[in-house]
């Protein structure tokens, strides 16, 4: 499987939102990670479908649109109008999850199911048939620039099991939250292949070279 890189728009100048976006895309990112909160699924509010419009209208990777909301089902619309290609809802939000999952199918956009770190991967084994992407998340959601939560490694090797088991050799399986160098690799050996990254890209020096580092290094160590 190809490693893809995702910088994850929350760690940008909000003053410059546009040019953060160009800036990810010009430096080879593979898509743009956008982070939805509502204050209430994470004690933190960030972006709304404005922003995944202004993102559409800039830049032409995919939009990996991560919705940590209580209630994503009632948001699927504006995100897919707005121009999302991939929608990740959450195992923990307050809705169903597997009619959210098919609805996000049928609106013509990648349906992606996401675990916290402290949720465990059987939770999730009912939605694998109805998902393009498992994103298992690497910190607590809410706040960019935490700590690499390493204890959700084993659970990455067990979601490409799983996947394994029910012939889903195609599932892409996200990691999203203290992504680096040091850390990418790593859930690259476990067999995740999509690798978010805010803080570590954005702070980067040089942003292009951040990425085609993290995405060969992780090409190698991937399993
Ligand atoms: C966390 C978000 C992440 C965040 C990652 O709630 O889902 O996408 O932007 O940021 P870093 O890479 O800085 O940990
Ligand atoms: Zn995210």
């Amino acid at each position: 499987m190809k490693i893809q890189i995702l910088p994850s728009l929350l760690a940008a100048d909000p003053a410059k939102l546009g040019e953060e976006a160009l800036r990810a895309e010009t430096a080879g990112a593979d898509a743009l990670h956008l982070d939805i909160m509502d204050g209430v699924f994470v004690p933190n509010i960030s972006m709304g479908p404005a922003v995944v419009e202004m993102a559409r209208k800039t830049v032409s990777i995919p939009l990996s649109v991560h919705l940590m909301l209580i209630r994503p089902d009632q948001y699927l619309e504006k995100f897919i109008d707005a121009g999302a290609d991939s929608l990740l809802i959450h195992i923990e939000a307050d809705c169903d999850v597997r009619a959210a999952l098919v609805r996000i199918r049928e609106l013509g956009v990648r349906p992606g199911i996401t675990l916290n770190p402290g949720t465990p991967a059987s939770r999730i084994a009912d939605t694998l048939e109805l998902v393009d992407e498992v994103l298992c998340m690497t910190v607590n959601p809410g706040y960019g620039g935490q700590a690499f939560i390493a204890e959700v490694l084993p659970k990455i090797r067990e979601v490409r099991h799983m996947a394994q088991e029910r012939g889903r050799h195609d599932l892409d399986i996200m990691v999203d939250g203290g992504v680096d160098d040091e850390s990418a690799p790593l859930c690259a050996a476990e067999g995740a292949n999509l690798l978010v990254a805010g803080t570590h890209l954005y702070r980067a020096p040089d942003m292009a070279a951040g990425i085609t580092r993290m995405r060969e290094n992780s090409q190698k160590a991937f399993a």
